[in-house]
């Protein structure tokens, strides 16, 4: 059983950007610009927008953070969105969600010009993913896809099997999957909450992806001899003797699944840092305008 780390990977992929940020600025005299929009103070929230901001600080890359309150109107905030559209200096734009719930989050993903979509939400970036042409993926879906490329662990022809099937991860990745590229030329089954018979399928996988948000519900008797098991899910658990007062808890039961396992990702520590990669290679690209150009 080989551990998948997730961290150390997504550190060497970070000395990777910060070296391409050298020579984008040494080309063309700018540095990649992310801008983040944070409505209210959820804690789960303010922690993530909080990393996003440090990663940039850390490629090199220039942030800007607004704020509003929760009570901020929904036309606020989608002109201020039309406003970082039309801003030649910002490459990349994220809302963060969840979002007040008098805010329509269709309507603010929507309103984000695709150019700069980095967090790859809107339609058209879905869209075009769907279809194998260049988009902004997001952030999950692309984060496993880079852990198993940078393990030479090659999907072609083998059965892939997701439990979950969520926009942000498992709906794009069961995509992403099946492509025909390279990663790609998998089979895949999206399990979910109505599935029958769950174990019937996760039993003959290949690969197996448990991304459901449920602690320890992928047990070793679902997991073949040998399979790939990747662990999405962070669910925080009260927890004493933690300075935070949680602890993340995957999907897996680590414990008695990892000796089956070929490779499986640890929960914390697998595919959470590399959540946190994506948003700075889409930025990039934004920044290299590679995308639509
Ligand atoms: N909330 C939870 N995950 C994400 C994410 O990837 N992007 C944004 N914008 N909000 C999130």
């Amino acid at each position: 059983m080989q551990l998948i780390d997730g961290k150390k990977i997504s550190e060497e992929i970070k000395v990777e950007i910060a070296e391409e940020v050298k020579k984008i600025k040494a080309a063309h005299g700018k540095i990649p610009h992310l801008a983040a929009i944070l409505v209210g103070n959820d804690g789960g929230s303010e922690t993530y927008v909080a990393h996003k901001v440090k990663d940039c600080e850390q490629v090199g890359f220039k942030s800007t953070l607004v704020r509003y309150p929760a009570e901020v109107k929904e036309a606020e905030l989608l002109g201020k969105i039309l406003e970082i559209n039309m801003d030649g200096d910002i490459d990349g734009l994220i809302v963060q969600l969840p979002l007040p719930a008098h805010i329509s989050e269709q309507k603010v993903i929507e309103t984000i010009n695709p150019v700069k979509d980095v967090d790859g939400f809107h339609p058209i970036n879905t869209g075009r993913m769907v279809i194998g042409l260049p988009a902004y993926i997001s952030a999950t879906p692309m984060g496993i896809l880079e852990l198993l490329t940078r393990y030479n662990i090659d999907i072609t022809g083998t059965y892939c099997v997701i439990i979950g099937r969520s926009n942000i991860v498992g709906r794009p990745l069961s995509n992403l999957l099946s492509l025909k590229a390279n990663p790609g030329d998998a089979t895949v089954t999206v399990c979910h909450s109505r599935t029958r018979n769950i174990p019937e399928y996760t039993r003959q996988a290949d690969i197996l992806i448990a991304a459901m948000g449920k602690p320890g519900f992928v047990t070793a008797d679902m997991v073949k001899e040998g399979a790939v098991v990747i662990d999405v899910g962070t669910t925080r658990v009260p927890a004493t003797d933690t300075k935070s007062g949680y602890r993340l808890k995957g999907d897996v039961a680590f414990n008695e699944v990892a000796p089956k396992c070929s490779f499986i990702t640890p929960v914390p520590g697998g595919v959470g840092p590399m959540t946190r990669i994506a948003l700075l290679k889409n930025t990039l690209l934004a920044a290299g305008k590679k995308i639509y150009s």
